[in-house]
């Protein structure tokens, strides 16, 4: 989601879910874990961006879920599926995906009353050293935000994780988008930047559930969005990933609702 700015220092609106709550949450991530699965096999060089969505759709209707994302602030589609310089919200179209192309797919799912969010970046066929290296460093830059999520931490704990993972590998985080909270609403308090301060912001809770989303750009960490009004881009036309779970925050550390296996 968008960066609102210093929102969160002036409000407290942070909604806890109780454990039962979570396990309700668990399902909804469950299915869009399941999907993205499922689409990762469905990416290979010929298939369009289109045909991706479509098949988000069809899946998760299958399920009885609706796909959170289509008609959320007039977004067009089921899926956002960001192709190289595409940094997040990339709407599906014709596009015909090639080998060395890298794919970040996000999909979100509304089940039972809660919101279910994540997101993977995937090559295309075989793809560049660097570009595979991009996807890594997304990714377990991902991961060490997660293994701050914990009672007691500050949000700037996570922030700050994110952020060391990526430049200590010569790479750039998004400053524009930020992940969230996420329950009953798709987007909650707080935001949540991929950079930032050990120790500092709110501290974190037992029953927050949240939806970390490092995107992360080869060049610079400027962005902009392009006409369409939705699709973001790096300013520099270098590739980006992005990777996403939403977690849990229990007594007993992080628990990962949209794990994929
Ligand atoms: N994971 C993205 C986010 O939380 C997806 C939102 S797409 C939108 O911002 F269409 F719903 F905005
Ligand atoms: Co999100």
């Amino acid at each position: 989601m968008r960066n609102g700015g210093n929102d969160t220092i002036f409000s407290s609106m942070i909604v806890l879910k109780l454990p039962e709550e979570i396990e309700k949450m668990r399902a909804s991530n469950h299915i869009v874990a399941e999907i993205l699965n499922r689409l990762k096999e469905k990416v290979r060089p010929g298939v369009t961006t289109g045909e991706l969505d479509m098949c988000s759709e069809e899946l998760v209707r299958k399920k009885g879920a609706v796909p959170a994302f289509k008609g959320y602030m007039g977004y067009p589609n089921s899926l956002c599926i960001s192709v190289n310089s595409e940094v997040v919200h990339g709407i599906p179209s014709n596009r015909v995906l090639d080998a060395g192309d890298i794919v970040s797919l996000d999909f979100g799912a509304y089940y039972k009353g809660y919101y279910g969010d994540a997101a993977i970046t995937v090559p295309v066929g075989d793809v560049s050293k660097e570009a595979a290296r991009l996807i890594r460093v997304t990714e377990r830059g991902l991961y060490d935000g997660i293994r701050e999520a914990r009672a007691g931490n500050r949000l700037g704990d996570i922030s700050a994780a994110v952020q060391m993972r990526v430049e200590t590998a010569g790479f750039s985080v998004v400053r524009d988008f930020v992940g969230h909270g996420i329950g009953k609403k798709l987007h909650e308090e707080p935001q949540i930047p991929n950079y930032g301060i050990k120790g500092r912001g709110i501290e974190l809770k037992t029953g927050m559930v949240l939806a970390i989303e490092p995107m992360v750009n080869e060049g610079t960490y400027r962005v902009k969005v392009t006409d369409n009004c939705w699709t973001v881009v790096t300013e520099d036309g270098k590739l980006s990933a992005h990777f996403e779970h939403s977690i849990a925050i229990t007594k007993d550390g992080p628990d990962i609702l949209s794990r994929m296996n």
